[in-house]
């Protein structure tokens, strides 16, 4: 690909299929490639804003600026210990591909992250997680390029402050650096999680308790559930589940006595809000060129040529409707941009 284009249209770029033009885009395939884009005086100016997969954002419109593109995709083993690989992956490392190598390698820990779309940079902002593993359990650091001094920067786990879908690269650090590369620290000997039903019971209609057939249970699952992208453009969950307090959540039960929910800590609950939506009438639900998918109802779809404030229509509907009808407030999952 060009590296740097002008008016780029970023339609393939987001996985919900949002047209919107870029004044400039700029794929980088190494640190050195990226220190000298932002040290080059035509460009340093300017507004940036990087863009992996684009698997979890909605363009709200265009942008006046540059997106950064990582284009760097190696994957290295960097050391072995008693009992664990450090593996650096680069920022643009198709994040499934990345699982699957791990699998492959008999790198343990990330089978249950199959399947879940973008690139392996945008993975901790958000600290992925799903059907009971997170991936800040096996992040050792973080590279990145800091976008004001252009230097490199090393980010140890216990600075990253990673909590629910949450990292310090979303919160102060928002759009102040690129990740380059992320370590990984992973298991010489598998500790699968299948404490998930659902996983359980489809890794047993599989075969044997292995990484590789673990990582086919949870692709099986996602696919019956999550609509692909190129099929039905979506950014994954559009909610959080909501964390409230124990006091509210007995309130909730004794009207609602089969609300599904997670003990989060002896305060603090966590419920689905796929479940919330869909007590709400909206599993399925239809808006012009907008829908809640039928089969789990915290992803919302474009069905054919939705503009951001559609999807945000939509979600300000469900967002109302949920809180008049439960008192809970959602807060998006996924960024806006
Ligand atoms: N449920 C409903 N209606 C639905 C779907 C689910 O009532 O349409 C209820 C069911 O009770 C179900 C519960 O919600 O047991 C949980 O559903 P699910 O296991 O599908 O997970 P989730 O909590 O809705 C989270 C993540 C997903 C991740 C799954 C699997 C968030 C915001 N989402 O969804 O992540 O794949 O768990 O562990 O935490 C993503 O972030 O894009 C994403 C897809």
């Amino acid at each position: 690909m060009r590296r740097i284009i002008k008016k780029f249209n970023l339609k393939k770029f987001n996985t919900f299929g949002i047209e919107v033009i870029a004044d400039y885009f700029f794929a980088f395939t190494d640190i050195i490639d990226l220190k000298s884009f932002l040290k080059n005086d035509l460009y340093n100016h300017l507004d940036k804003q990087v863009l992996g997969g684009g698997s979890n954002i909605l363009l709200t419109k265009d942008f006046k600026g540059v997106i950064i593109h990582p284009f760097c995709k190696d994957i290295v083993k960097k050391k072995t210990t008693s009992n664990s690989y450090l593996i650096k992956a680069d920022a643009g490392v198709n994040w499934d591909s990345f699982v699957e190598k791990c699998v492959e390698n008999n790198w343990y820990g990330l089978e249950n992250l199959s399947g879940i779309p973008g690139k392996v940079g945008a993975a901790p902002i958000q600290n992925i997680g799903a059907y009971g593993v997170e991936l800040k359990d096996f992040i050792e650091k973080i590279e990145t390029i800091n976008l004001e001094t252009h230097e490199l920067e090393i980010f140890y786990h216990d600075q990253c402050n990673f909590g629910y879908r949450d990292s310090i690269f979303k919160q102060s650090l928002k759009g102040k650096h690129v990740i380059t590369a992320v370590y990984f620290s992973l298991l010489k000997e598998p500790n699968l999680v299948t404490s998930y039903k659902a996983v359980e019971e489809e890794l047993n209609k599989i075969g044997p308790a292995t990484a590789q057939n673990l990582r086919k249970a949870i692709l099986n699952i996602r696919e019956s559930k999550l609509p692909k992208p190129i099929d039905f453009p979506n950014a994954g969950s559009f909610f959080k589940n909501p964390i409230i307090s124990l006091s509210e959540f007995k309130k909730i039960k004794s009207k609602n006595p089969e609300i599904p929910h997670y003990i989060e800590s002896d305060k603090k609950v966590k419920i689905p809000a796929a479940w919330l939506i869909e007590q709400c009438g909206f599993k399925g639900y239809k808006n012009g060129k907008v829908a809640v998918h039928d089969k789990q109802a915290l992803v919302i779809i474009n069905t054919g040529g939705a503009k951001a404030k559609d999807i945000l229509n939509l979600a300000d509907k469900i967002c109302s409707k949920v809180k008049k009808t439960f008192g809970i407030q959602l807060e998006k999952e996924i960024n806006l941009i």
